[in-house]
C-alpha cells in the first residue's frame, strides 16, 4: 500500500515538473532587452535606470513588463558549480537588482544558454539546468531567454524541455523563451514547452538589408517579416512565434519604426523593446506606448494576423480581434508613397485557419484610425488613402448596425 502511493506521489511530481508554466504569456510577452542597443556592455546601473525609464516614460502603464538582461552579465561559477553575475558590473548581486525592478512593479529577466557556452563566450546551462534554473528562481527571475549557441551533440526539444523541466522544479513561475533562432522547427513542437519561440536569426537595425557576419547573417525588419510566412497557425495564448526584439528607436526612420512596431503587433509578436529607453526622443515614446496598436498586439483571442493582399509592394494584413473587431494593416515596402483603394464589397476577407469572416455584406464596421487616433468613416464607403514610403496605414474595424435592415416578417 505504502509502496503504491510512493509510486502515485512520484507520478503526480514528475507530471508536475513537466508542465509548462501555464497561463504565464496569455498574451504576448511586453518588455526590454539589452542586447539591440548595448550588447555585451551590460551593469547594474544600466538596469536600474532603464527600469526608472520605463515608468517615467509610460512604458510600463502602457503594458511592458519585463526587464531582460542578455548575454555577457555572468562572472563565474564557483567551486559547487553555482553561477555567480560579474562582480565589476553587478556588485550587488542579481537578488538585489531583481528586488529593485519587483519594487518598480516591473518583473525581471535574464539569459542563458543551452550549450557550455554563450553566443558571447560566458558559461553556458549545459549540465546546470537544475542548479542554474535553481539559482534564478532564488534571486527572484521572472523570464529566462535561452540561447542555442555552442550546443554540439544536443537536440533541440530535448534541451530545451530540460530547462523547461528545470524552470518548473524551481517552483518560481519562470516564462521561457525559446532562442534557437527557427532552426529546428521550434513550431512544430515548442507549444508544450516555451511560451515563445524565435523564428528566425537574428534581428538588424534596417527597413530592408541582409548583414552578412561571414558563418551567419543578421537581417532587415522586412527580411524578418517574410520569414514568418505559414507560422501563424502555430500560435496562440501561451505560446507565441518570437520574430526578434525590436529596434524601435535604434536608428531607422520614424515611419520605418512605426511601420516595425505595427507589423509586430499584427504578427502577434512579443514587443520586446531593445533600444535606450533613458534617451528616447519623442517619436520613438509615442510609437512605443501607442496604447490601440498595443491592443491589437495585446488582443485577447491571440490570432496571429495574416497577409491578405500584396499589389506591387503594398500589403494588405488582416488580424482578427476579440468581439468580432478587426484590424487591418496596409504596408507600403517602398521608398515612394502609394494610393490605397479598398473596396470593401469587392473583398471577402476570410481567415480560414481560425475560422473567421470579415462580412462587410452583413455588418458595417466603424473604421478607426489608431496612429492618427481618430475616426476614419466605415466600411460603407470604399477606402481610399495615401500610404506613405516605408510606414502603414493601420485601422481597427468595430461592427457597429447591420448594414441591411431586416426583412419585415
Ligand atoms: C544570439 C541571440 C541574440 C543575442 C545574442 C547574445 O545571437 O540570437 O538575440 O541573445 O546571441 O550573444
Amino acid at each position: 500500500m505504502r509502496n503504491i502511493l510512493c509510486l502515485l506521489l512520484c507520478l503526480f511530481a514528475l507530471t508536475a515538473v513537466a508542465q509548462k508554466q501555464k497561463n504565464l504569456a496569455l498574451t504576448p510577452p511586453m518588455g526590454w532587452n539589452s542586447w539591440n542597443k548595448f550588447a555585451c556592455d551590460v551593469d547594474e546601473k544600466l538596469i536600474r535606470e532603464t527600469a526608472d525609464a520605463m515608468v517615467a516614460s509610460g512604458m510600463r502603464d502602457a503594458g511592458y513588463q519585463y526587464i531582460v538582461i542578455d548575454d555577457c552579465w555572468h562572472g563565474e561559477r564557483d567551486s559547487l558549480g553555482f553561477i555567480h553575475p560579474d562582480p565589476k558590473r553587478f556588485p550587488s548581486g542579481m537578488k538585489a537588482l531583481a528586488d529593485y525592478v519587483h519594487a518598480k512593479g516591473l518583473k525581471f529577466g535574464i539569459y542563458s544558454d543551452a550549450g557550455w557556452k554563450t553566443c558571447g563566450g560566458r558559461p553556458g546551462s549545459r549540465g546546470r539546468e537544475f542548479q542554474d534554473a535553481q539559482t534564478y528562481a532564488s534571486w527572484g527571475v521572472d523570464y529566462l531567454k535561452y540561447d542555442w549557441c555552442n550546443t554540439e551533440g544536443l537536440k533541440a526539444e530535448g534541451a530545451y524541455m530540460t530547462m523547461r523541466d528545470a524552470l518548473a522544479a524551481s517552483g518560481r513561475p519562470i516564462v521561457l523563451s525559446i532562442c534557437e533562432w527557427g532552426d529546428n522547427q521550434p513550431w512544430e513542437w515548442a507549444q508544450d514547452v516555451g511560451h515563445l519561440w524565435r523564428t528566425t536569426g537574428d534581428i538588424y537595425n534596417c527597413w530592408d538589408c541582409v548583414y552578412d557576419h561571414g558563418t551567419w547573417k543578421s537581417w532587415g525588419v522586412m527580411q524578418i517579416l517574410d520569414k514568418q510566412d505559414g507560422l501563424r497557425k502555430y500560435a496562440g495564448p501561451g505560446h507565441w512565434n518570437d520574430p526578434d526584439m525590436m529596434e524601435v528607436g535604434n536608428g531607422m526612420r520614424t515611419n520605418e519604426d512605426r511601420a516595425h512596431f505595427a507589423m509586430w503587433s499584427m504578427l502577434a509578436a512579443p514587443l520586446i523593446a531593445g533600444n535606450d529607453l533613458r534617451n528616447m526622443s519623442r517619436e520613438t515614446r509615442e510609437i512605443l506606448t501607442n496604447k490601440e496598436v498595443i491592443a491589437i498586439n495585446q488582443d485577447s483571442l491571440g490570432i496571429q494576423g495574416f497577409k491578405y493582399s500584396d499589389q506591387d509592394s503594398l500589403e494588405v494584413w488582416f488580424k482578427p480581434l476579440a468581439n468580432g473587431d478587426w484590424a487591418m494593416c496596409v504596408l507600403n515596402r517602398k521608398s515612394t508613397p502609394q494610393q490605397l483603394s479598398f473596396d470593401w464589397s469587392k473583398h471577402a476577407v476570410t481567415d480560414t485557419i481560425f475560422n473567421r469572416q470579415l462580412e462587410t455584406s452583413q455588418t458595417r464596421y466603424k473604421l478607426r484610425d489608431v496612429w492618427a487616433k481618430k475616426a476614419s468613416g466605415t466600411t460603407a464607403k470604399t477606402l481610399k488613402a495615401e500610404v506613405p514610403a516605408h510606414d502603414v496605414l493601420m485601422l481597427r474595424l468595430s461592427s457597429s448596425k447591420p448594414a441591411k435592415k431586416a426583412a419585415k416578417s
